[in-house]
């Protein structure tokens, strides 16, 4: 297994809608366990594949804290078939270092997906779990969390940003 590069924005393949994974061999498992290795030692509670650079439809989550163990769930071109009510809660993104901002979300929501030998399953998530899911489906669809907060917010960060980089060099 290896680490792999997480891609920071603005990096173009952040924006990129992603392609449906049609190939479940040893390559895709190789990418799998990679991201899941990557994910943890970043640590972060989910990876989407355009974050390390391969425009695939494709995530891991796992959310267990210090205090809460949860299975890892790999999803593969995982689609929403239902959602219902509304949460907001303050995510973060392993592509945007040093920033949170409250989002609003979905608060319960069943995904359909493929596991990593191609079959089917569904999950139906509330909480932290259906955020994360809806956080990284967005990574699949080139969207951003800054992309999902109001448009003076995004104007600020974009701002930050720059300063952020006029700093650095
Ligand atoms: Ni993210």
């Amino acid at each position: 297994m290896a680490l792999l590069e997480i891609r920071k924005f603005p990096a173009p393949v952040l924006n990129k809608k992603a392609t449906p994974v049609s190939v479940f061999d040893e390559n895709l498992h190789k990418l799998i366990d990679d991201m899941v290795e990557t994910m943890y030692a970043a640590p972060g509670v989910g990876l989407a594949a355009p974050q390390v650079g391969e425009s695939k439809r494709l995530a891991v989550i796992d959310i267990s804290s210090k205090d809460e163990k949860f299975p890892l769930i790999i999803l593969i071109n995982p689609s929403i078939v239902r959602a219902g009510g509304e949460v907001e809660f303050e995510e973060g993104c392993l592509s945007i270092p040093e920033y949170t901002a409250r989002v609003k979300r979905s608060e319960n929501l069943i995904v359909r997906a493929l596991d990593r030998q191609g079959r089917e399953f569904e999950i139906d998530a509330s909480g932290l779990l259906a955020i994360a899911l809806q956080h990284e489906i967005d990574h699949l669809d080139g969207l951003l969390l800054i992309d999902r907060i109001s448009p003076i917010k995004r104007e600020f960060f974009k701002k930050r940003f720059k300063k952020s980089q006029k700093t650095e060099k």
